[in-house]
């Protein structure tokens, strides 16, 4: 009842008297009264002024299943989302649900995570109600050597969606971090249960630094927020919603033929690895300078003997060299 009044309040952007409320879901004034008190108890900035009635103010990061709901303009992402105050993780969470016939396009969110999993066993720092903390299910019908791929689009739509909502220039660290002036903003965890030639199910795990005011001193020169760039707080529904609605399109447009080859330029375009020295941690380790990104989404490394190496994500570690 109380997000149908809200929904209300959205809608009328104006003000809107508790006995027209009362109307128009068929309860009394004091029922109105008390759902609103809830409202506000969440952070709504609701306020009642005399004979005129409620009116919701401006915009605040609030962050729940209406919200998201809300405006998204989606076919099947997001239709279905568990937000919870905290998890240990929404990738492990995931994969519970998907074990027990969640649909594609389910969405999981945390308002904290007290295990919050990063790429090759690195933690991810999941400070309350500042970051997005969200995991998408997807079934496609494809081998498991394309996968990776997702990850990758997942990536560019992140990127995407960040720049549009923020104005921020963010670039895509290849495979699929995402950084601002050097440091990283997002970081993605892509999940997947697979027989040989078939996957069963990917969960995509997303992580983003939002309002983080601050990093621990062991991550400070790594680790950046949107805030921290933009010095501004955003709205992190916006983010969702407008990465959700991109990635969903990208996503069925890839699952139709796998061919990574229509994403590229996009892709390159906003990658900055390209044209930097990097070392490449591997069985193999070597350095060299990257010069591209192939229609697969391989990287092309140069070593100083002028050979090119073709990297693959998902089996390497790709550092800056300036770091080293
Ligand atoms: C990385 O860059 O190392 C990947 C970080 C991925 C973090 C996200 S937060 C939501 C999802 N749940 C997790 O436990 N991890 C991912």
């Amino acid at each position: 009842m109380k997000y149908k009044i809200l929904e209300a309040l959205y809608e009328a952007n104006d003000y809107i008297s508790d006995e027209s409320l009362g109307n128009m879901f068929e309860v009394s004034k004091n029922i109105i009264c008390k759902e609103i008190t809830e409202l506000k108890q969440e952070g709504y900035n609701i306020n009642l002024v005399e004979n005129k009635g409620y009116i919701l103010r401006e915009m605040t990061d609030i962050l729940n299943s209406f919200e998201i709901k809300y405006g998204l303009e989606t076919k099947n992402f997001g239709k279905d989302i568990y937000f919870y105050d905290e998890l240990n993780s929404t990738n492990d969470k995931m994969c519970i649900l998907a074990k027990n016939g969640a649909k594609e396009g389910t969405v999981v969110i945390a308002q904290t995570q007290s295990a919050g999993k990063g790429r090759r066993g690195h933690i991810w720092k999941s400070p309350k109600n500042t970051g997005i903390y969200m995991s998408i299910l997807m079934y496609p019908n494809i081998s498991p050597r394309q996968a990776p791929k997702i990850t990758l689009i997942a990536g560019l739509c992140v990127c995407k969606a960040i720049r549009k909502i923020t104005g921020i220039k963010a670039v895509i660290k290849w495979p699929n971090d995402l950084l601002i002036n050097g440091r990283k903003v997002c970081g993605i965890l892509t999940e997947m249960n697979a027989g040989m030639e078939k996957v069963n199910f990917i969960v995509l795990g997303i992580g983003i630094n939002v309002n983080t005011n601050s990093f621990p001193k062991e991550i400070e020169n790594i680790a950046t927020s949107l805030k921290i760039e933009g010095n501004k707080n955003y709205i992190r529904k916006t983010i969702i919603q407008e990465f959700l609605k991109e990635f969903e399109e990208y996503y069925y447009k890839y699952i139709e033929d796998t061919d990574f080859k229509k994403f590229v330029k996009e892709y390159k375009n906003f990658c900055s690895t390209i044209g930097q020295k990097v070392n490449v941690i591997s069985n193999n380790s070597f350095s060299g300078l990257a010069v591209d990104v192939t229609d697969d989404g391989e990287l092309v490394v140069e070593k100083e003997n002028g050979d090119r190496e073709i990297v693959f994500s998902g089996e390497v570690s790709v550092r800056s060299a300036s770091y080293e």
